[in-house]
């Protein structure tokens, strides 16, 4: 059987020893999907695939589903886009990799956000772009029991743009408009696995909380953000071609540090697994 190496940081697991092609035998698969959500990050070292595999691969954790931008939906396998972040000679890389610069969790614009995203490197730059990792079990853990008890049963709007974000997220088509209304989620989530809670962040997408005032809602919005900012509760994967990381989006934040050389290409292939409904 594969082993997993814990990572050195407060979430991350390294899976040794694994024959990718076999990630969706039964006792594969749940030996994948039990470190999913015991370290919430999974980093499987290995070749690069092409997307037909990386999709057999993705499916052991869930149903794979397609990106809302249809322009992302390059390439001969739907399902599999192709992220190119590489960063250009002007400063600008890749609209979403500048809004991935932020602290964020994927989709948590949809009723149903995605439960993991996975990413494979196929061009890595020579130095720079780790891809960073929050843990929002241990994030929700370290504030004050009042201000937890008063965060549970709190909910907060989350929209695909909000004026709290950084950047502004690529232009929608008219269909794409249709398809994500605001929607409404719990501040405070159990994760169905594990029954652990997790403070649900999101800064790129997150607009407020409701019930509160603009400016109470602001302040504690900020408020809980500092905390996740803080280094102990992160991990960094530092990329090697053929790497795949696969992370759980229901109990992490992650962002990307694009500080490496321009025009050395920085290609991924994503895949988007099915979540439900956050509780
Ligand atoms: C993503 C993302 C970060 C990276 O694909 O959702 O945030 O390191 N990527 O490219
Ligand atoms: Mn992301």
């Amino acid at each position: 059987m594969p082993e997993i190496v814990p990572c050195k940081g407060p979430l991350g697991g390294r899976i040794e020893g694994l024959d990718r092609c076999r990630a969706q035998e039964t006792e594969i698969a749940a030996l994948l999907n039990r470190a999913l959500a015991e370290y919430l990050l999974v980093v499987v070292p290995g070749e690069r695939m092409m997307p037909h595999e990386t999709l057999a691969f993705a499916e052991a954790f869930g149903q794979p589903r397609t990106q809302l931008l249809r322009y992302k939906r390059s390439g001969e396998v739907p399902e599999v886009s192709i992220m190119v972040s590489t960063l250009m000679a002007d400063g600008s890389t890749d609209k979403t990799a500048i809004r991935a610069e932020d602290w964020h969790t994927d989709d948590s614009y949809f009723a149903k956000p995605a439960k993991a995203t996975l990413l494979h490197g196929i061009e890595i730059p020579s130095r720079g772009g780790a891809t960073w990792f929050c843990n929002m079990h241990s994030v929700y853990e370290a504030l004050p029991g009042t201000l937890r008890t008063r965060l549970d049963g709190m909910r907060a709007i989350h929209g695909y743009d909000t004026p709290r974000a950084r950047n502004r997220p690529s232009p929608r088509t008219a269909q794409e408009i249709a398809e994500t209304p605001d929607v409404e989620h719990p501040l405070v989530r159990t994760h169905p696995d594990t029954g652990r809670k997790a403070l649900y962040l999101n800064p790129n997408r997150l607009d407020r909380i409701v019930g509160l005032e603009r400016a109470e809602s602001d302040a504690l919005l900020d408020a809980l953000a500092e905390e996740a900012r803080k280094p102990e509760h992160h991990f960094g994967h530092v990329w090697k071609p053929g790497d795949i990381a696969i992370w759980d989006n229901r109990a992490t934040m992650h962002r990307v540090v694009i500080d490496y050389p321009v025009s050395e290409p920085r290609i991924m292939q994503r895949v988007l697994i099915e979540g439900d409904r956050p509780f």
